[in-house]
């Protein structure tokens, strides 16, 4: 079977070896050179002062924003435009006063049709999702984060399907705290998320009590000094990370890696139009990562890939359940994978 799911993502060779090295011990030196290793990289990507290493899904890394730097009393913005977005809410709600916005589902959030709501909303906490997974596209989260910021508020990213794709730097997008995850564009295997974010967020857990023991920023931030987790990491995850950070490296660094992303998204996007579908996504919003479309027998499609052809695909979700095809260009893809890919979806179709 071969993957072209938006996450977790097929392994590279040496990602996937990375994991079966022998188990270190959790609080000895080899794990403190490791995480060290990965945190310097990650901080000078991120451009941030604080890398925290989670065990847990991308979800963890947001779910720490809500549960240890926000209070029940506090007003959260959120935008959404997919079910990503919408899960992003549905947290917002859990830990704060939130309110949600929403556009259409392939519409992307632009500063211009975000500007207003934040200026009403009065809100302390602002969230949006920066690449909308379900439907792939790409939202302005560097101007709308930006603003959102200028005005004060406290800004959470969720990443988890956009960085090492996109570009994200949290000083210049005025992010203060951003997730992502290890399954995604990084392309190791799941079970860490990857938190990134500025000393400010890290100071505004002085004034908040947690509603949350296991994802408490203080402790992580306690034992980031000392290059450790605050409970027994994922291991094995963690030589995987390094290993796909290694990886990225020996193809030309996260710069390159980026491109790429870009390039596959190009094509992916002149597939979809050859075999005369319509990207979903509104132009000007193209995911670097997810390329979707409008399909009827969606369900039939991706069954046919699976026992024809042995491509696993994403399913769809809400919505356009059974009606939507993704086109995941994301982690260790290469171009024979993609054209292997195209190839297979043309003669299902028959086109
Ligand atoms: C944009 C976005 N947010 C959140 C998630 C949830 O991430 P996880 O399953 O790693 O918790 C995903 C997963 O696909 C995603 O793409």
């Amino acid at each position: 079977m071969r993957l072209l799911t938006p996450g977790p993502v097929a392994l590279a060779e040496p990602i996937r070896l990375a994991q079966s090295q022998e188990m270190i011990y959790h609080r000895g030196p080899e794990i403190k050179a490791l995480i060290s290793n990965i945190v310097s990289r990650l901080k000078s990507d991120f451009n941030c002062e604080n890398v925290f290493l989670v065990t847990g899904s991308g979800t963890a890394g947001l779910e720490m924003a809500f549960a240890s730097l926000t209070k029940p009393t506090d007003r959260a913005l959120v935008l959404t435009n997919g079910v990503f977005g919408d899960k992003l809410g549905q947290m917002a709600r859990i830990y704060c006063n939130a309110q949600v916005e929403k556009l259409p589902l392939g519409k992307g959030w632009s500063l211009e049709r975000a500007k207003e709501i934040i200026d009403a909303s009065g809100a302390e906490v602002f969230a949006m999702v920066y690449n909308e997974t379900s439907t792939g596209v790409l939202n302005d989260a560097k101007g709308i984060c930006q603003y959102a910021k200028g005005k004060g508020m406290f800004t959470i990213l969720d990443a988890i399907s956009a960085w090492a794709a996109a570009p994200l730097d949290l000083k210049e997008f005025g992010v203060d705290f951003a997730a992502t995850g290890s399954q995604k564009a990084l392309g190791a295997a799941p079970g860490i998320a990857i938190v990134a974010c500025n000393e400010e967020a890290v100071k505004r857990a002085d004034g908040i009590s947690p509603r949350t023991f296991y994802l408490d920023i203080k402790k992580y931030k306690k034992e980031a000094e000392n290059s450790q987790t605050p409970y027994t990491p994922a291991v094995s995850v963690l030589f995987s990370v390094k290993a796909a950070l290694d990886y990225i490296d020996s193809r030309g660094g996260l710069g390159a890696h980026r491109l790429r992303h870009q390039q596959a998204a190009e094509k992916a996007r002149e597939f979809v139009k050859s075999i005369g579908y319509e990207v979903f996504a509104e132009p000007g919003f193209y995911s670097p990562t997810i390329t979707g479309f409008l399909l009827e027998n969606a369900d039939e499609i991706r069954k046919r890939l699976r026992e024809e052809y042995k491509l696993v695909t994403a399913r769809d979700f809400g919505e356009l359940q059974g009606r939507f095809f993704r086109i995941c260009h994301i982690g260790n893809f290469d171009d024979e994978h993609l054209e292997a890919s195209f190839d297979a979806i043309r003669k299902v179709l028959g086109k």
